[in-house]
């Protein structure tokens, strides 16, 4: 398996991978639009391939959260013929270990705790976010208010 960072010949391959995980609606939930006209982190996008076939991808966007930046994690995709098998732990764990501190993402709290993600209280993603699936890993003392975009120049 090789983990590198994402490339612009890998993108709609990844978009594939994100559709077949996620569905092709996966684009209408509110996540993306603290994504629309921003650019990714790109040391933070990996892609892992295994004899040239994709396995799993992982994303990460700039944020803000109140008045503070933050990293938006996700999305996170394994081919289905491999989930189960560390690949995500290993695509999370590779960009949490590069990450400045103050990670926030949508999911499922039984997966990501264990990378050390929380729910955030006081942390508002755009609606119609469960608020239970607003989980953030770093140093979040004192960070609060709504989830915008980060603003380019
Ligand atoms: C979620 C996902 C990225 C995990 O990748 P993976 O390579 O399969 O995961 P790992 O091999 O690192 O970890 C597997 C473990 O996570 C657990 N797990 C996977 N998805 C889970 C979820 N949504 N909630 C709780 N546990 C989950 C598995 O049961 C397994 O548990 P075990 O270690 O006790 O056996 C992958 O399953 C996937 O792409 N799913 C579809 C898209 C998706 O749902 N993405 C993000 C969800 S917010």
């Amino acid at each position: 398996m090789e983990i590198a960072p994402e490339t612009s010949e890998d993108w709609w391959e990844v978009e594939a991978l994100l559709d077949l995980c996620f569905g092709p609606g996966r684009t209408a939930l509110s996540s993306y639009r603290l994504r629309d006209g921003v650019d990714p982190v790109p040391a933070l996008c990996l892609v892992a391939r295994d004899g040239g076939a994709i396995a799993g991808a992982i994303r990460t966007w700039p944020c803000a959260v109140g008045t503070r930046p933050a990293l938006l994690l996700g999305p996170v995709a394994v081919h289905p013929t491999r989930q189960g098998e560390g690949l995500g732990a290993q695509l999370i764990g590779a960009v949490l270990s590069i990450a400045p501190t103050r990670v926030i993402l949508v999911g499922d709290e039984p997966y990501y705790r264990r990378f050390g993600f929380r729910r955030l209280h006081g942390v508002e993603m755009p609606p119609p976010t469960n608020p239970g699936r607003v989980l953030g890993v770093g140093d979040w003392t004192g960070v609060t208010g709504p989830v915008t975009r980060a603003t380019t120049d």
